[in-house]
């Protein structure tokens, strides 16, 4: 079931409804289409657009007179079509980071560009665009709507952009893939965690968004739903030209990842690629597991 060509031919076929990003022109052509067909056939060799780049990013929050730091000039690319695994002790700032990255909320300095389109003075509609046609989140308490069905709730991002007919196809495949055909007609606190988790993966991937950001993806699955997520991603890196972002708590889920990097005190003070035999090592070294 979650390996099946339909679902392939799903994304795929939904994939050529995307947008051409604006900034789009300045890449080589492999950057203009979402579904690129011989994404398997890259060197690793060849140039790649960055999904996202973020640069000097700081953000201070100001808490009972007190400045927490949560990130402080953080610098970060990430290439399209590469699986990002980020990992760092609890309050290192991933979600901020993630938050940042999604375009939803702003930094107190430093810039940041998706899909080599600066978001520097966008304004709040065309950050909302920008944030609806080539972002999907998959937040850390999954922020489902209360009052909507599991369906109402993966269909809401498709049907604010206008995509609700096409989204319905998509929908039917992600619910099979994610094992919720049975709970689409669900409350979220009707849905067990892991349920809900899935529903929320499921509302990231409705709209077929270039860069996915999700933050703990796989922490309410057991192992055989939390593979099944890291397989989607690795397999839509791999087939369909996604971009992941995915922060993470586990060494397991993060070596499905192409690449790990490690926060500490609101800055990266490390990374890996997992394909080389020193990754484990280096997690160790870095989360101290
Ligand atoms: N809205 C806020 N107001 C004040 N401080 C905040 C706010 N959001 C985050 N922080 C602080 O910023 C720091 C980074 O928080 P963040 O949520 O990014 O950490 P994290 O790495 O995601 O942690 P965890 O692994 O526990 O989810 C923490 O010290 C946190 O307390
Ligand atoms: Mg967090």
């Amino acid at each position: 079931m979650f390996g099946s060509r339909e679902l392939e031919t799903s994304l795929t076929t939904s994939a050529k409804t995307l947008e051409t990003p604006p900034k789009a022109a300045q890449h080589p052509p492999h950057a203009q289409t979402h579904a690129h067909p011989n994404a398997k056939r890259r060197t690793p060799a060849e140039p790649r657009p960055h999904a996202v780049a973020a640069s000097g990013l700081s953000k201070h929050y100001q808490l009972g007179g007190e400045t927490v730091k949560a990130l402080s000039g953080l610098e970060l690319t990430v290439p399209q079509g590469q699986f990002l695994a980020v990992m760092g002790p609890s309050g290192s700032g991933k979600s901020t980071l993630l938050h940042l990255l999604g375009l939803l909320d702003s930094a107190d300095s430093g810039t940041i560009h998706i899909a080599g389109q600066s978001t520097e003075g966008l304004s709040d509609d065309a950050l909302t665009a920008l944030r609806r046609d080539r972002l999907g989140f998959v937040f850390q308490g999954f922020e489902l709507i209360p009052n909507l069905s599991a369906r109402e709730n993966i269909l809401l991002p498709a049907e604010v952009a206008g995509r609700g007919a096409e989204a319905a196809e998509t929908l039917a495949r992600l619910a099979a893939v994610l094992g919720i055909e049975a709970r689409l007609e669900h409350r979220p606190t009707q849905l067990s965690g892991g349920q809900q988790q899935r529903v929320a993966l499921a509302r990231a991937l409705i709209n077929n968004p270039v860069v996915i950001l999700a933050d703990e993806p796989t922490g309410n699955l057991d192992t055989r739903t939390g593979e099944e997520v890291l397989n989607l991603f690795q397999r839509g890196v791999r087939d369909e030209g996604w971009t992941v972002v995915m922060v993470t708590h586990d060494p397991k889920a993060a070596l499905y990842a192409d690449r790990i990097v490690f926060l500490r005190d609101g800055r990266l003070v490390g990374e890996t690629l997992t394909g080389g035999a020193d990754a484990r090592g280096t997690i160790e070294r870095f989360v101290g597991v």
